[in-house]
């Protein structure tokens, strides 16, 4: 029934399609306390550190916020290099400015680590997304679902984002994909930027 391309890459880097990095920035400074994130295909961890990275930097410039992410993905031994966090010089020196220092420690000379406050705000876990069973609740603040719908046919889409509106709290964003447009699911998410959608019933 479900048709999953066997053929999907597990290619990702830090602040990968980095318009998105502002915009979550934002959407957070509006926000306060509790914020929880999914990362719904996260691969070997560089998006879920990069959403965390975000958290603390919009953090430090004022707002009270206590960020947990979820990162998720169907394969486990991607899930196993992102619990670890530890990432090559060549990815760590792409970072912006002072974010490797200040969110990395070093290993060795090829080798970065994330630091503990910045692990201790992402959990790893499988999750199948074409399952008909989800091991996460929400609702989110934010879902990042970025390149693995590619991978999925029309109606499997449909399907997955069909489930993800309830799970976005009604002024939620759900990012996607450079090459991922939903014009087919009009009426549950409307495009507020460029990949950005937001829910259409906010009930
Ligand atoms: C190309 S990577 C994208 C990683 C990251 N989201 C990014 O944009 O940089 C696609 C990821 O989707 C995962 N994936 C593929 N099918 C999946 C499914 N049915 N459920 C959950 N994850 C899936 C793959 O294991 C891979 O890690």
């Amino acid at each position: 029934e479900h048709f999953v391309n066997a053929l999907t890459t597990n290619l990702t880097y830090f602040f990968r399609e980095e318009h998105h990095f502002p915009i979550l920035a934002e959407h957070l400074r509006t926000l306060s306390g509790e914020v929880n994130i999914w990362c719904c295909a996260a691969s070997t961890g560089e998006e879920p550190y990069s959403l965390a990275m975000t958290a603390l930097e919009t953090a430090s410039s004022g707002a009270r916020l206590n960020v947990n992410i979820v990162a998720t993905d169907l394969d486990t031994n991607v899930l196993r290099v992102g619990a670890e966090g530890i990432y090559g010089a060549e990815a760590i020196n792409k970072l912006p400015a002072g974010m490797a220092n200040r969110y990395f420690d070093r290993v060795d000379d090829q080798r970065w680590r994330a630091k503990p406050a910045l692990r201790q705000m992402i959990r790893f876990q499988q999750l199948n997304l074409v399952d008909t069973q989800w091991s996460v609740r929400g609702p989110f603040d934010a879902i990042f679902c970025r390149n693995v719908m590619i991978y999925f046919d029309r109606d499997t889409q449909l399907a997955v984002l069909r489930r993800f509106a309830p799970l976005l709290k009604p002024d939620g964003l759900l990012f996607v994909g450079h090459s991922e447009n939903f014009y087919h699911a009009t009426d549950l998410f409307r495009l507020r930027g460029k990949t950005v959608y937001e829910r259409v019933s906010k009930a």
